[in-house]
């Protein structure tokens, strides 16, 4: 029988995706979102692009805080796994805003996490990400590096993970999968979902994006004098339907009986410069991108890709595109839906 997944955050950028690749899978997915940081375009899409799979998918604009309505869904679906996705993601604002981050990150995950217990759902696939590496003294980062925080939002990250141990600790039945990504990018290749940033976007390549459909003049460029190939910042770019893939391949590990509380990293292993991926970037969409060159952004790391051994032996994944495809599907959905799923009007 088919399995039946909660994701949460599932209209989100990489929720969305791999929403997509559940459903083509054979999987049952119940998506539970705000829509505080996503549209519902983004599922009307997934749907459509499942065929004869989007009948299995379901939503719920609801938040994870909402034990009540939480409680109800799990009472409606016995769920074999969840898929945690949401949470707030902005770095800058979770310096300026503490509170706010730990509220939802951290209430959000414990609400989940008391409800998935009560229902003896104890199978959860968790999205951490390398932010947990901190500065990292030498690369590629391996699962076993130290761990820290330099900020609001990658101490929840780091408490979420904590919380996890500990509840497998506690409870031996719990079997959870920390998937620490590197820097998603790109879009599905059919450019009907991909990333859609509210305001003016933190990350790299959304802001490439708008620069290329002319909604921004130019791309700051965070530094050009570190001890990189080019003087700019090195970074493990991977492609958002590998790392969709790749919570496909963490399910499975689940249904392996040993596992208990595991870490693993989701990168290509390879680093890229910002000038490299803005030249491959030029190169895909034919559009020259202007640069200004500015100093360091405050918290920037230096060079951080994953060691990418572990999730490659134990949950048999590994990415199969490079930064030619990311760029290729992040301009062939810029191109196609330049406002995102809104409208110049929406859009800021
Ligand atoms: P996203 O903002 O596109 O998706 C997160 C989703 O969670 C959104 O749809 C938002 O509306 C929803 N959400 C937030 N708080 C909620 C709440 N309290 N209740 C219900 N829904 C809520 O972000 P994304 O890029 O898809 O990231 C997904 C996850 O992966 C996040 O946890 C993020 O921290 C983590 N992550 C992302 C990156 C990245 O670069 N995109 C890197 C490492 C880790
Ligand atoms: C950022 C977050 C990190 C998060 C990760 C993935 C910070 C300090 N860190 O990391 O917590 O896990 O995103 O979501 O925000 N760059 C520019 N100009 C820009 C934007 C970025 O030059 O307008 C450079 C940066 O200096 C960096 C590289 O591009 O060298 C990648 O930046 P970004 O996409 O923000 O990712 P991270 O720095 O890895």
């Amino acid at each position: 029988m088919a399995k039946n997944i909660l994701v949460t955050g599932g209209a989100g950028y990489i929720g969305s995706h791999t929403v997509l690749q559940l459903l083509t899978g054979g999987y049952r997915t119940v998506v539970v979102d705000n829509l505080e940081n996503s549209s519902a375009v983004a599922l009307q899409r997934v749907k459509e692009l499942a065929g004869q799979f989007g009948n299995n998918l379901s939503f719920h604009q609801v938040d994870l805080r909402d034990k009540a309505a939480l409680k109800t869904i799990f009472t409606e679906t016995k769920f074999d796994a969840v898929i945690h996705f949401a949470g707030l993601k902005a770095v800058g604002e979770s310096v300026q805003k503490p509170l706010l981050y730990f509220n939802n990150n951290l209430i959000g995950t414990i609400t989940l996490l008391e409800v998935m217990a009560d229902h003896g759902c104890k199978n959860l696939v968790f999205s951490s990400s390398a932010t947990v590496y901190g500065w990292p003294k030498e690369v590629p980062c391996t699962e076993e590096f130290p761990l820290s925080a330099a900020n609001p939002y990658g101490r929840t990250k780091l408490f979420i993970e904590e919380i996890c141990r500990d509840i497998h600790c506690s409870d031996s039945e719990w079997k959870i999968i920390l998937l620490r990504y590197f820097n998603p990018v790109g879009a599905h290749p059919s450019g009907q979902i991909g990333e859609d940033p509210r305001g003016i976007p933190n990350n790299l390549m959304p802001f490439v994006q708008q620069v290329a459909v002319g909604r921004r003049p130019a791309l700051t460029v965070f530094g050009n004098d570190y001890s990189t190939k080019d003087g700019t910042g090195v970074r493990d770019y991977i492609h958002v339907v590998d790392l969709a893939d790749g919570h496909i391949a963490a399910l499975c590990k689940l249904s392996d009986s040993k596992i208990g509380c595991e870490v693993y990293n989701l990168g290509t292993g390879k680093g890229t410069s910002v000038l490299e991926m803005v030249a491959a970037f030029e190169e895909a969409s034919g559009k020259k991108i202007p640069l200004v060159m500015a100093g360091r952004r405050p918290g920037d790391a230096e060079i951080v890709y994953a060691s990418t051994e572990k999730a490659e032996h134990e949950l048999k994944w590994k990415a199969k595109y490079g930064i030619e495809e990311m760029c290729r599907d992040q301009w062939n959905w810029a191109s196609k839906n330049p406002y995102g799923y809104g409208s110049p009007e929406t859009t800021k």
